[in-house]
């Protein structure tokens, strides 16, 4: 723990760097199981929201594993520390007036929580990408929950770690068999409904 220290408070603040972006900028957190959509609907939300000309950053899990938390793997006590990481950068992106999407499964509902309320009141919008392990389990794009289920990794997610859904996510997704597009396109209006895009 750190003491002895001072905040700086700059002249050029949020406000000031959200006009300059034309931004009103906040935290899209996409939930869901590994293989659920959420790294891939939210690339096609940012392509949307970056054509529309807003300003946008995408911290996505399997890339930020490769540096920022390339020391964590996938303990409990890991998976807490990854999403408290997390918040804190986005919080930094926010500070920044831009507007971040994450994607990381994010699993406990307690972590998810407290990256919340790292953000301001209104800067974070769950978006629980609601796909079913079977259906999860059936894409299986990386071969991982064929491992998980060969016993070759145990604490993977929705077989031998708990994935906790969130209980009022702003945005749910729930799966009915449509494609990712149609996800992404239900959460830009989601974002309008909510007065997060004009
Ligand atoms: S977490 O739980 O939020 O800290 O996980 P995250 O940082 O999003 O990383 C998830 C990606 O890591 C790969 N992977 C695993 N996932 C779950 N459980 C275990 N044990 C595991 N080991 C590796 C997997 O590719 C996840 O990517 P996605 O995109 O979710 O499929």
């Amino acid at each position: 723990m750190s003491t002895n220290l001072t905040w700086h408070q700059h002249k050029i603040d949020k406000a000031a760097r959200s006009q300059a972006n034309g931004n009103r900028p906040f935290v899209l957190w996409f939930t869901g199981l590994s293989g659920s959509g959420k790294s891939t609907i939210a690339n096609i939300v940012e392509q949307k929201l970056h054509v529309a000309g807003k300003s946008t950053y995408l911290l996505d899990g399997d890339n930020i594993r490769h540096g920022l938390c390339g020391d964590l793997g996938f303990s409990d006590k890991d998976r807490v520390e990854n999403i408290r990481r997390i918040a804190e950068v986005s919080k930094l992106f926010v500070d920044a007036g831009v507007i971040v999407l994450t994607a990381f499964i994010s699993p406990f509902r307690a972590d998810r929580n407290a990256a919340r309320h790292i953000l301001a009141e209104g800067e974070f919008v769950e978006v629980f990408v609601d796909t079913p392990l079977e259906e999860c389990e059936k894409r299986d794009p990386k071969g991982l929950y064929k491992k998980a289920r060969k016993g070759d990794i145990p604490d993977f997610t929705g077989i031998g770690s708990a994935y906790e859904a969130p209980t009022s996510p702003e945005i749910h997704l729930t799966w009915k068999g449509q494609n990712e597009i149609t996800a992404a396109d239900e959460v830009i209006a989601q974002l309008k409904t909510l007065g997060y895009l004009a």
